[in-house]
């Protein structure tokens, strides 16, 4: 038997870049981790390259390092994409049957969706997806898939994911000087949704919130599909550098006492001991309460998820599935119950790649690997035929193979 292809899943966030290797096992319908990293890079602010050299340096050394552990040697990844340069659309398609026998073929359904394509759009951008929210033949709405049916019009709600093409380019400029060939530049949070939210949440309506360091990508799924999508520049750094200005100690200090002793609700505060701060010159200590840092986390965890209220006005439905929280602010403790609170949810909850899909050591089903697993899952389990990302034309094996995939399904 051949050896299954492996690929790369390369998660570019803030500050760090982080990647798992894994291959498919069709027979299981599953994708199995072999390996991954995780190193800081300076070169990554908020989803965008500041500086090619240090991105560069920190995709190989992470890459390096995950071939190192797997024993494999990679040409290909998936990269995965965040920050306020992504914006996002709904827009309408439709295509007249014009054949005597009006059965729709898969082509029919590429065609729908690149008349759904046509926005306007300034010369600097490009699409990443076009998701398919639903079709309708004929007027009657609510046909997952309608190929092989009848029908003379075919009609198509898609959601349309742009990014700044200079942006995408510098990334890809990074991963290429690294030795690496990027095969499809994903939208982080539509992989996210693909493996961390359960089918049952995106019908009864959900939203999928991935708090990172300079933003916050939330997402909402109704009736089974992505209704809206919004990325706000802002995150976990904010909140640390709060605690920084109002402790007046370094970055990494405030950061590292965020993670251990941070919490959102009073109700979570101990009223017990004392943290102790390190002045700026990397001496001078001295104790705070608990409760104090409460004061300098709090408004600012009030301000994300009211930017995320804000965000989400204009989306006429309800949540009853709660939200599910992905990302390194989402650890922040009581992240999960201030969304209750402050989104007025009846559940929410952290998110992790669902078993189902993916299996592998257990030190990369955390949460620090979920975005890159979700990555390396999405040609496999993503949920919607027509959309072949933006290297699709150009890629090697894994797309050929996805689009065999796809081919097969519908
Ligand atoms: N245990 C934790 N508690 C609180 N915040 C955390 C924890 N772990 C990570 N973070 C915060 O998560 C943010 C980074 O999240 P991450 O998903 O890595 O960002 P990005 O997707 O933008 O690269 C940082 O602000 C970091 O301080
Ligand atoms: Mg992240």
């Amino acid at each position: 038997m051949a050896k299954p292809e492996i690929i790369a899943g390369l998660d570019m966030g803030s500050g760090k870049v982080t990647c798992v290797l894994a291959s498919h096992d069709p027979a299981a319908g599953k994708v199995r981790i072999i390996s991954g990293a995780s190193v800081p890079c300076k070169g990554l602010k908020g989803g965008v390259v500041v500086s090619i050299p240090e991105t560069t340096k920190a995709v190989a050394l992470a890459m390096e390092e995950a071939e190192e552990k797997g024993g494999e040697v990679i040409r290909e990844v998936l990269m995965g994409v965040r920050g306020t340069h992504i914006t996002t659309y709904n827009n309408r398609g439709a295509y007249n049957i014009a054949r005597t026998d009006r059965e729709i073929t898969a082509d029919d359904v590429a065609s729908v969706i690149e008349s759904a394509k046509a926005i306007p759009m300034s010369s600097d951008r490009e699409i990443l997806h076009v998701v398919p929210q639903g079709f309708s033949l004929d007027r009657q709405k609510g046909v997952p898939n309608p190929v092989g049916m009848e029908g003379s019009l075919l009609e198509v709600g898609v959601h349309i994911v742009t990014a700044s093409s200079s942006h995408i380019n510098n990334l890809m400029r990074a991963v290429s000087q690294a030795g690496f060939r990027v095969v499809d530049t994903v939208y982080s949070l539509l992989a996210l949704g693909e493996v961390v939210v359960s089918p049952e949440e995106k019908d009864l309506g959900c939203l999928l919130i991935d708090v990172g360091d300079q933003s916050v990508s939330v997402g909402s799924y109704y009736e089974g599909s992505l209704r809206f999508s919004r990325e706000l520049g802002i995150g976990g750094y904010h909140v640390t550098r709060d605690i920084a200005y109002a402790l007046h100690t370094s970055m990494s200090a405030a950061q590292a006492i965020k993670e251990k002793h941070g919490a959102v609700l009073s109700s979570l505060v101990d009223d017990e001991g004392a943290i102790s701060v390190v002045g700026l010159d990397g001496r001078n200590k001295r104790e705070i309460k608990p409760r104090e840092l409460l004061d300098y986390i709090q408004p600012r965890v009030e301000e994300i998820y009211g930017k995320v209220n804000s965000a989400l006005q204009n989306c006429n439905y309800a949540f009853p599935g709660g939200a599910v929280l992905t990302g390194g602010g989402s650890l922040l403790r009581g992240m999960p119950e201030a969304a209750e609170q402050m989104l007025e949810l009846q559940q929410s909850r952290l998110g992790l790649p669902r078993p189902d899909f993916i299996d592998g050591p257990p030190e990369y089903m955390t949460h620090e690997y979920t975005t890159a697993a979700a990555l390396v899952c999405y040609p496999f389990i993503r949920s919607w035929p027509g959309d072949e990302g933006r290297a699709g034309a150009t890629s090697g094996g894994v797309f050929r193979r996805v689009k065999r995939l796809l081919q097969n399904m519908i």
